[in-house]
């Protein structure tokens, strides 16, 4: 008979989350850690990230500052969550960062899209190379990106994000083409609009506003991510390897301006 207790799926795996100290990488984190996951918070936040461990428990998570841009912060967040725990089981490189929304491509600054892509491409590489470091000897491992719907279509961010977004999804296939003879997973996730502060900020919204959503009646949760990440860790997506997974309710598949299908929410 099936036993009502929900099985715990992360039981005796290390994890790391970059970003983990709010949004969907604080979900991430909770989740993990309530599947039995000993969980590593990396993020520049300091005060909430530690604030996530101190209500977690010292059983289940730590914080280690760590600026995904930086080599030697990865490393060194890298060294510590195998000095703490012997193993690095999964690593979610969630990290990430927003330009301004401009209209124009005349008006975007290099100096703007070198931060979102140092952030959110060259900070994924450091992660998943330093990752790699330490699960290659185990062959073993789970590396998962936050990648986005806008690794899928283009024209519903900045040309910086849309690139960097883009970008993250290419290494996760090459990562995945190179370690898979090491028995080690790479994937992404990919979401729709998410209210985060991220997203807010980027769209210039708030809680009160409403979005489009091919789902009727619902929309995208942070948890709604967390559970696809989750699934990407565990050992039920065991042969799941250069995968993005696109969690946008449909989104993507479908023009809402123009189809058969196409009604008014
Ligand atoms: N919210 C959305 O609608 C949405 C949609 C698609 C993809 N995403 C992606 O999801 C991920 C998480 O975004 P979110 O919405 O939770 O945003 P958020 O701003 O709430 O959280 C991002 C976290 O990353 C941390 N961070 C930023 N720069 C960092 C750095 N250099 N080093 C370490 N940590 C850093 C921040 O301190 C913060 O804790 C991002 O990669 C984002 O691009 C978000």
């Amino acid at each position: 008979m099936a036993s009502s207790t929900p099985k715990a799926r992360l039981e005796n795996k290390v994890a790391i989350v970059t970003g983990g100290a709010r949004g969907i990488g604080e979900c991430i984190v909770r989740l993990f850690a309530k599947h039995g996951a000993k969980v590593v918070i990396a993020d520049v936040n300091d005060d909430l990230g530690k604030l996530l461990c101190q209500d977690l428990g010292s059983k289940f998570a730590c914080f280690v500052h760590c600026d995904v841009t930086i080599e030697s912060d990865i490393e060194n967040l890298i060294n510590t969550t195998i000095a703490k725990h012997g193993q690095l089981d999964i690593m979610v490189n969630n990290a990430g960062t927003v330009d301004e929304p401009k209209l124009s491509i005349l008006d975007n600054e290099k100096s703007d899209f070198d931060r979102v892509v140092s952030i959110n491409l060259a900070g994924v590489f450091l992660g998943t190379k330093h990752a790699a470091r330490v699960m290659i000897p185990k062959c073993s491992g789970s590396i998962i990106t936050t990648a986005s719907i806008c690794s899928v279509t283009g024209g519903v961010a900045s040309h910086a994000y849309t690139s960097s977004k883009h970008g993250v999804v290419g290494l996760a296939k090459n990562a995945a083409a190179e370690l898979g003879k090491y028995n080690i997973r790479v994937n992404c996730v990919s979401p729709y609009f998410v209210p985060t502060k991220l997203a807010f900020k980027f769209l210039n919204m708030d809680e009160t506003s409403s979005f489009y959503s091919n789902l009727q009646g619902k929309t995208l949760g942070p948890q709604d991510i967390a559970n696809a990440t989750l699934f990407l860790a565990s050992d039920e997506s065991g042969y799941v390897s250069g995968h993005n997974l696109v969690v946008d309710g449909g989104y993507s598949v479908l023009n809402p301006a123009f189809g058969l299908f196409s009604w008014k929410p």
